[in-house]
């Protein structure tokens, strides 16, 4: 069977670059697309714009939508980053990530000899970042939203009420972590019951938050009766999140990060989030390597990107951070001399090991979790958005009074300098814990630009591989002559320096592939099989026409008229 699958990958994905005309193979849509990870979401996305709303109201839509079908990752107790294009070609960025609360200290997760306290950045309710989304949305609806709010949230409140049926993954997902959320929630617990595909799960307590939200506005979550109620809750289990805390966060307009390929010009995220920046040094890195000629996934273009991956992590772990907090030198690290003399040691003949660019020794095997979701309308506005509990089911605290997960994202800063997160990302003093710092982030909502005009809006949750599969899928459309839909299933590999491992999609690459790059000293993790991210695109085709790449190893699903 494995050999089978083997074949055909290499049959359906390795004679691509002979392709001149693509063929479409996603859904197709003339005017307006939403691709989520559930149908409901996406549905109530495109439904939004069929009443006339734009992209930006049905990002509010799908957003909240997420938090009601997708609890895994969709939320209103995470945050995230949202970066649109306008008809007219302009351009934004929205940070809506978490921050530490204003009690945070640098060691709150060490011991007393200063070593990281195993689990209590992850598991403990001190891992809870002051929660981003609903100052996230209200903030893309005051500046860009047309319709009322109260009819955006009309069909997510509905949702929530008529409840959501569970889908074979997400029976799966729920016994895996069925104990852990017995343990931390209680057995009466919504989600901490056995469910079975099929199954109708409602979110009453959700909708009741969702009606106050859509009645008394942004304020009801960061100083009214919610934030009351969160806070109470919060303290109970140990969180040191107060109404300061609340009230004081507010989401943050920030300018695009911006780079060419050839002739793409891509737009991604800046810090707090690593994603744009990193995207940025590997595309640089490997624009002078003929990837096309060299062959989808063969050994030698494996080799190309993982070198540049190699280096990118050595230099996001190091220098990046919450901007508000740490100077970045984000130009000397997209200067196209640097990146060039950065692969300058690199051969075909041999592996650079991680350990030449900086030490360091260490193990990751845990899943990763996030969601995102991409949206065009029929104005021609276009969205990717990246939305985040950190885990899955995030810190899997879950307020049943107002039903909602919290996250765990304080996880995402260095506990300690040097020590690994849950990701094997090893931070720096750049992304140290302080009072009301955003912790650095790999998400990547990206927008790609042809000739002046949208091609591609994408992104991926999967920690941090998110930036190696938006990397990847933009490379099998632009280098490969891959459709949107065929890019997404493409397999993937994944390098972050640290470990100093390539991670390969299970049961995908052949035994040859692995022979080749281990006779050249790299290093392959078989042990492990993590899926590598989970990528929800649209592409722009000549004709206009919109084709959605919806990622199959997911419940993800492209919707659109
Ligand atoms: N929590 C995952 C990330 O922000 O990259």
């Amino acid at each position: 069977m494995k050999k089978i699958i083997i074949l055909l990958c290499v049959i359906t994905f390795g004679c691509k670059t002979q392709k001149n005309v693509v063929q479409p193979t996603g859904v197709l849509a003339n005017e307006v697309m939403v691709v989520s990870a559930r149908e409901e979401a996406s549905k109530i996305g495109v439904e939004i714009m069929k009443k006339g709303g734009n992209a930006f109201d049905a990002m509010v839509a799908t957003e909240l939508a997420l938090a009601v079908a997708y609890p895994y990752a969709g939320n209103l107790g995470g945050g995230g980053f949202m970066v649109y294009r306008k008809a007219n070609g302009e351009k934004g960025t929205l940070d809506y990530r978490e921050k530490a609360p204003l009690a945070a200290t640098k060691d709150m997760f060490l011991d007393a000899n200063g070593n990281v306290i195993p689990g209590k950045s992850t598991k403990s309710a001190l891992a809870i970042g002051v929660p981003g989304t609903i100052a996230g949305v209200f903030a893309v609806h005051a500046k860009l939203g047309s319709l009322p709010l109260e009819e955006i949230l009309k069909p997510v409140i509905e949702l929530a009420e008529r409840g959501v049926a569970v889908t074979q993954k997400q029976e799966e997902r729920l016994n895996q972590y069925h104990d852990e959320l017995n343990e931390t929630n209680g057995h009466n617990s919504v989600l901490s019951k056995v469910y079975k595909e099929k199954d109708t799960i409602k979110y009453p307590a959700l909708a009741t938050t969702l009606r106050r939200i859509s009645k008394n506005g942004r304020d009801e979550f960061y100083k009214g009766e919610t934030a009351k109620t969160l806070v109470a809750y919060l303290q109970a289990k140990g969180a040191i999140i107060t109404m300061e805390d609340l009230a004081q966060y507010d989401a943050k307009w920030r300018k695009p990060l911006s780079f060419k390929y050839k002739d793409l010009n891509i737009i991604s995220m800046a810090p707090p989030s690593s994603g744009g920046i990193c995207l940025a040094q590997i595309f640089e890195m490997i624009a002078p390597y003929d990837l096309a000629k060299m062959g989808h996934n063969s050994t030698k273009s494996i080799q190309v990107i993982v070198e540049a991956e190699r280096r990118a992590y050595a230099d996001r772990n190091y220098f990046l951070g919450d901007p508000d907090f740490v100077k970045m030198p984000l130009n000397a690290l997209m200067d196209n001399n640097y990146l060039k003399e950065r692969m300058a040691n690199f051969s075909f003949n041999k592996a650079t090991l991680s350990s030449d660019i900086k030490q360091g020794n260490v193990t990751y095997n845990e899943s990763m979790e996030t969601t995102h979701y991409s949206i065009v309308d029929q104005f021609g506005n276009a969205i990717a958005a990246t939305t985040t509990l950190n885990a899955g089911y995030g810190s899997k605290y879950y307020c049943d009074e107002l039903g909602f997960f919290l996250n765990n994202e304080m996880d995402d800063f260095s506990a300690k300098a040097g020590v690994p997160n849950m990701f094997g990302l090893v931070g720096n003093e750049a992304n140290s814990i302080a009072p009301q710092k955003r912790m650095l982030s790999s998400m990547t909502p990206t927008i790609v630009e042809k000739n002046g005009k949208l091609l591609m809006t994408l992104g991926s949750p999967g920690g941090s591989t998110i930036i190696t599969s938006v990397l990847q899928t933009i490379l099998n459309v632009y280098e490969y002559n891959f459709s949107m839909q065929e890019a997404v299933n493409a397999p993937r590999f994944h390098h972050q320096w640290l470990p100093d491992l390539i991670t390969f999609e299970p049961n995908t690459f052949s035994t040859q592939t692995f022979d080749a790059l281990k006779a050249k000293g790299y290093l392959i993790n078989e042990k492990t099989t993590p899926v590598i991210g989970k990528v929800d695109a649209i592409l722009v085709l000549p004709s206009n026409k919109l084709e959605g790449g919806a990622d199959f190893r997911g419940d993800d699903t492209a919707v659109g008229f």
